[in-house]
């Protein structure tokens, strides 16, 4: 695992669902993050391929070639698997086990009050969610978390709701089955919420899969270039001679995450008095977007057309994982009465 000293003991965890390639704003929103965190606590991070079925149960081709893309951007980015434990959530099935076993004891209204539920029902009107694993994703997910009695689980806002039903699923075991609470079996996990905003797209709205304005984390930087060249601006600036304002503009937000002091107010002053043109402008944001994800795209290469190496990363990875989901599935058989 992590031989830093000055590692600590504390144990994080977080799962991504198995989306496919990534794009910037699961860097900026997530990865960063792991990055950074790996270095300080003793990290589980999975790829959620269970979670992702019980949206995509209809595609079942898609999740293979979706996880090995998500994995090879992890590992891209700088996640790495000599500090940070690296697993595919099926590959353990002990995470099964244990969902069916909290099943037992979660009551149907803790499930069905949680927000997530009905909005995504609402969201994803194209698709049936009226099944049971939909209803049951925010225990599959407390299942993740409790199996490894994770401390802190690195999550954005819209995560809360999951953290707090794990939480009531732990209270509630350890009640029924350590003497009214007195002895803690599953331990409550706490949110670490991730405080960056949600980066936003090339229409200004959130960078997301769904509504098409993502840049990728491996995408090349002509690309990239066009990409930024043909978003829109202030639709007051029609000439370049009229002046304009960043925060009428899509490609300010950007900015404000890529750009230091400087250049900000370099944008600011440019913009609103028509010192600068857009194009320039955007050449800024260009020049910082590719800064950052070239060393991607060439770590990248390491890992395309290379599926020993990942396959490698995830053996020993499920080892580790495995040993300590085995070790609590059976204190919870034990005190469930089943071994
Ligand atoms: N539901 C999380 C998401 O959509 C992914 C996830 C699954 C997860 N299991 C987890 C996150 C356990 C943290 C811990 O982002
Ligand atoms: Fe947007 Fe920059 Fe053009 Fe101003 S100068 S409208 S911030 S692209």
């Amino acid at each position: 695992m992590n031989n830093n000293p000055h590692l600590s003991s504390k144990r994080i965890l977080s799962g991504m669902r198995v989306t496919g390639k990534l794009h910037l704003g699961h860097y900026h929103g997530v990865l960063k993050n792991w990055v950074e965190l790996q270095h300080q606590y003793q990290c589980f991070f999975f790829a959620a391929d269970i979670h992702a079925l019980t949206t995509h149960f209809a595609h079942p081709k898609e999740i293979k070639s979706n996880l090995r893309e998500m994995l090879i951007d992890w590992l891209s980015c700088g996640v790495d698997p000599n500090a940070a434990v690296l697993f595919v959530q099926s590959h353990i099935p002990e995470t099964a086990e244990l969902h069916l076993l909290l099943s037992m004891i979660t009551p149907l209204g803790w499930l069905e009050r949680v927000p997530s539920y009905k909005d995504q029902q609402e969201n994803l009107k194209d698709k049936d969610l009226s099944t049971y694993g939909f209803l049951g994703y925010p225990l599959l997910q407390s299942a993740d978390i409790l199996l490894y009695k994770a401390q802190m689980v690195p999550i954005g806002e819209d995560q809360l709701s999951h953290i707090e039903i794990t939480r009531e699923i732990a209270r509630r075991f350890n009640y029924l089955y350590g003497e009214q609470g007195k002895k803690i079996i599953l331990p409550e996990p706490q949110a670490l919420l991730t405080k960056t905003a949600k980066l936003s797209g090339l229409d200004g709205r959130k960078m997301s899969k769904s509504y098409h304005n993502t840049i990728g984390l491996r995408e090349d930087p002509d690309s990239i270039t066009k990409k930024i060249r043909t978003m829109p601006t202030d639709p007051a600036r029609i000439k370049r001679s009229d002046a304009g304002d960043p925060e009428k503009c899509p490609v300010w937000p950007l900015h404000k995450v890529y750009g230091d002091d400087n250049l900000k107010s370099w944008v600011q002053k440019g913009c609103t008095t028509a010192g600068i043109g857009c194009i320039e402008c955007k050449q800024a944001l260009i020049d910082n977007v590719v800064k950052e994800t070239k060393p991607i795209l060439e770590k990248s290469k390491e890992f395309e057309n290379n599926s020993d190496t990942i396959n490698n990363i995830l053996k020993n990875g499920e080892e580790k994982a495995r040993e300590v989901a085995q070790k609590t599935i059976n204190e919870v058989k034990q005190v469930m009465g089943l071994i």
